[in-house]
């Protein structure tokens, strides 16, 4: 259903947008009395678009019981680590917005990876439908880009790339060893939509590359997200894009 480009001043700017789209989606929803399954993506990039729904007039305006979340990845770490994922969305949003404590599920960071890599796939499956085929098809999975083009916690040449039949699996950060929990491809390539959120001249040279040879097998797991029914849309700010 085609890429889709939103190319923004600053990282400020995006966020602002971002905001917008997302209100906007969560109502169409509510509208029809349903609820929009949402995978997080965590890292940096995603603090300013929380710090702005946590505000006016998206806090009190956004119907919050009709947003039911996940996150695409965690770090097997407990929930008040600062590298925790659900931490940061805690920190920025959850604690400010009226949402059902039962429309959250976060990765337990704390309990060993090989179990909870078991456990999540499983509250995944119960609670996200699949749209016909074998796995979960999510509404909307928000992902971000490393430096190196990892994406989710799946990173350049790691075994998982390949995982085919799993909806998680335990990751490794490359350089620091850290056990992360990460829904896999066929679980990222089955969403109704998938965006990216992508700041910064660090991420320039690989988005340069994924725009110029996306077509072209390259080593980037960011460059493997193509839903097969489903929107992408890559959300930049023009310091990582300056050539769009
Ligand atoms: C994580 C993320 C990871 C992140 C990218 C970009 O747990 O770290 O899910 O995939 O999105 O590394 O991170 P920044 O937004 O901090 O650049």
């Amino acid at each position: 259903m085609g890429k889709k480009y939103y190319l923004f001043e600053d990282s400020a700017e995006l966020a602002a947008q971002l905001a917008v789209d997302f209100k906007n989606a969560v109502e169409e929803k509510a509208n029809s009395g349903e609820s929009l399954t949402i995978a997080l993506s965590g890292g940096h990039t995603p603090k300013a678009f929380f710090e702005i729904l946590a505000e006016p007039p998206y806090r009190e305006g956004i119907p919050w019981k009709n947003v039911i979340f996940f996150w695409g990845d965690e770090r097997c770490v407990p929930p008040d680590n600062d590298e925790s994922n659900y931490k940061m969305t805690n920190i920025t949003l959850l604690s400010h917005i009226d949402i059902p404590a039962g429309n959250i599920h976060r990765v337990l960071g704390e309990d060993p990876p090989t179990n909870e890599a078991l456990r999540y796939e499983k509250v995944i499956g119960e609670n996200v439908s699949s749209g016909g085929n074998e796995f979960p098809r999510f509404d909307w999975i928000f992902l971000g880009m490393g430096d190196d083009g990892h994406t989710a916690s799946l990173f350049p040449g790691a075994h998982n790339l390949k995982e085919m039949q799993r909806i998680c699996v335990v990751a490794e950060h490359p350089e620091t060893g850290q056990k992360r929990v990460s829904i896999t491809f066929p679980v990222i390539n089955n969403a109704k939509r998938v965006s990216f959120l992508v700041a910064g001249e660090a991420k320039a040279p690989v988005f340069k590359e994924i725009l110029e040879k996306g077509s072209e097998p390259l080593p980037y797991p960011a460059s493997m997200v193509e839903p097969q029914n489903g929107v992408l849309e890559w959300y930049l700010d023009k310091a990582a894009a300056p050539e769009l």
